[in-house]
């Protein structure tokens, strides 16, 4: 937490006023108390804007993001938007001088995120990535624990996000495609265990990978398995799936001389993890990884004025593993990570075809 003294106000714009705005960010904010001013919503549904802005007592509400940027000027700009707009609404809140809170996933190809980088360096400004599962007390516990060597380095893991989505589910008109999902489980539920796993584990080498449709009348996975070998010579299988009836997100991770286990389904506090080792250190607190720790997190780096944790080549591993999946997955052939480079094709969108809406 950061010291009272340095603590700052920041007018926060909340972009795309649907689900995971209402239920997971305005309670975020909201929690942040003083140290957030909510001063305009946006959405390209005027109805959704002007309901959500009365509903939370939001002042201003716009349908463009050039008219919310020049008027209510906000200092922090949350994306709550589907995945493919992602990209170039960041870069328009990084050109007007906004920091950004993106939802996951972030970009829609490693070329989009390089565009996303280029946009960052120009304006001093930066976007992070929602991956709140890492901001639990828990997870940073483990992650230092992992990282300290004391129990040994990190041998095999398993990352299972078997989840259940009905047909309805998919009746929104943005799931289940390329173009505006950008994916299946891979890129949208599995992906928030998949980069704790890559996070608790470090840089990854190599991935062969398989994937179905298998249940759903979709045109993305509905299921994906990989296996990776990371830098460390650890070794690791990662299963994402949404056809699960019994759901579970399983985290196994072995080390030399340790066995850690995280067992959840939406999000975790420390009774979801345990360990095989009587005494092992326990985190200090019991935090939810949850959006509210993550705003905090990322208030507290701004009043710092450093740069929040999931940036740059922290947001980039999960995007080029995505990336690396699909292609070993539709090409067969196992994948180096930094061999998907222009003009790969899977360099510019993650099933490899050309893009067909444009830039989002
Ligand atoms: N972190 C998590 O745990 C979590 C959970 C659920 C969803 N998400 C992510 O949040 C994002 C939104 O998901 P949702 O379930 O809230 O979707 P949703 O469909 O309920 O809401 C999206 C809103 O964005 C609006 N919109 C679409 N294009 C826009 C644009 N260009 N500019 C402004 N508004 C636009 C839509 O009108 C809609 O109101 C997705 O990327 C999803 O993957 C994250």
């Amino acid at each position: 937490m950061a010291n009272p003294q340095t603590v700052k106000t920041y007018n926060v714009a909340i972009v795309g006023t649907g689900a995971i705005a209402a239920s997971n960010h305005v309670p975020a904010l909201r929690a942040a108390g003083d140290r957030v001013k909510l001063v305009a919503a946006m959405d390209v549904d005027a109805t959704r804007a002007q309901e959500f802005a009365a509903k939370f007592e939001i002042p201003q509400w716009f349908t463009d993001v050039n008219a919310l940027l020049e008027t209510a000027k906000p200092d922090l700009v949350v994306i709550c938007t589907p995945p493919a707009t992602h990209v170039d609404l960041s870069i328009a809140c990084l050109e007007a001088g906004a920091h950004v809170l993106c939802e996951k996933p972030l970009a829609r190809s490693i070329a989009d995120f390089d565009r996303l980088i280029e946009a960052e360096k120009r304006s001093g400004k930066t976007v992070s990535t929602v991956f709140q599962w890492r901001f639990g007390s828990a997870a940073q516990h483990y992650k230092k624990l992992i990282d300290s060597g004391e129990y040994g380095k990190p041998l095999v893991g398993h990352c299972l996000t078997l989840w259940y989505r009905d047909f309805d589910y998919y009746a929104v008109p943005w799931r289940g495609k390329w173009a505006t999902e950008l994916g299946g489980p891979t890129m949208g539920h599995g992906i928030h265990l998949t980069d704790l796993f890559l996070w608790l584990y470090g840089d990854w080498d190599e991935v062969r990978a398989m994937m179905g449709t298998l249940d759903r009348p979709i045109e993305v996975e509905d299921v994906s398995m990989a296996l990776v070998r990371f830098s460390s010579g650890a070794m690791g299988s990662i299963t994402n799936s949404v056809l699960s009836p019994r759901q579970e997100t399983y985290l196994r991770l072995d080390l030399q001389k340790l066995t850690i286990e995280l067992s959840a389904l939406y999000s975790a506090n420390n009774d979801h993890w345990r360990v095989n080792v009587p005494n092992v250190p326990q985190p200090e607190t019991n935090i939810t990884g949850g959006h509210t720790a993550q705003v905090v997190a990322l208030l507290d780096s701004l009043d710092r004025g450093e740069t929040p944790l999931v940036t740059g080549n922290e947001a980039r591993r999960i995007i080029e593993f995505s990336s690396s999946l699909y292609k070993s997955a539709i090409t067969g052939t196992p994948v180096q990570r930094g061999s998907i480079a222009a003009p790969d094709p899977f360099y510019y969108a993650m099933n490899g075809q050309p893009v067909e809406t444009g830039r989002g």
